[in-house]
């Protein structure tokens, strides 16, 4: 990669903030001072600039509250990625421990860190997922022994795992489940003849979103919110 775009793409420099910096003679690459932003930049090249080495991003474990029309995806498609919410250098090599519906709101974690997204996803380690659910209609009586005994999804082998079922209301509901098949929770309210109008997940095994963010806004996890995925 060109020196100029490596600078702009591991700090909030422009291109032409970069060339300026360039010209000033304060970038090093290897311990020597280059002035060229066309110089090529490889993995094992070390750069430093104004006395700050560059490229050493640490491990990173955030949450973020997803608003609508946000896609969980690395990419930009019909709907932006979550990733432009996250104003950090880097952001592209985020994973995403967890997909939302572009219409789904709520708590997404985001980390560079694949073994970590790896528990928090794999249905083997059964990180559990708290998610809240408006209903278009009444939910019938036996939904929550259906959702501990497990319903057949459409095109699945089997039934679904046992769900706990929370009722706040007869159209207002709190689901928590410890799979990610694709669009599972509304899936789930569909084997029941119902439809979920609007979704929002609250929690990821012992990580709350709270209240504290508001849609489209992030932090930086606690130690105790980084381990607690190995919790069990
Ligand atoms: N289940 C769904 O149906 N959608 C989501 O976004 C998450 C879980």
């Amino acid at each position: 990669m060109r020196l100029d775009k490596y600078l702009c793409s591991c700090t909030d420099l422009t291109r032409s903030m970069a060339k300026k910096m360039l010209h000033k003679g304060v970038v090093l690459c290897d311990g020597e001072v280059v002035k060229d932003p066309g110089f090529k930049v490889t993995d094992d090249t070390q750069v430093v600039l104004d006395g700050t080495p560059l490229g050493v991003v640490a491990t990173r474990y955030l949450m973020l509250h997803k608003p609508v029309d946000y896609l969980c995806s690395n990419v930009d498609e019909l709907y932006p990625s979550v990733l432009n919410l996250v104003d950090l250098p880097k952001r592209e090599t985020l994973r995403i421990a967890g997909r939302l519906d572009v219409d789904t709101t709520g708590l997404v974690l985001l980390s560079d860190d694949g073994q970590w997204c790896h528990q928090v996803t794999s249905p083997r380690r059964q990180c559990s997922k708290r998610y809240r659910a408006w209903l278009a209609d009444p939910l019938v009586a036996e939904a929550e022994s259906r959702f501990v005994e497990g319903v057949q999804l459409h095109n699945e082998d089997g039934l679904t795992r046992p769900a706990v079922l929370k009722r706040i209301s007869d159209t207002e509901v709190l689901l928590t489940i410890e799979e990610g098949k694709y669009h599972q929770v509304k899936r789930m309210f569909a084997a029941l003849g119902n439809k979920v109008v609007g979704l929002h997940r609250e929690a990821i095994g012992g990580i709350e979103l709270g209240d504290e963010l508001a849609p489209g806004e992030w932090r930086e996890l606690s130690e105790a919110e980084v381990q607690s995925v190995y919790g069990g």
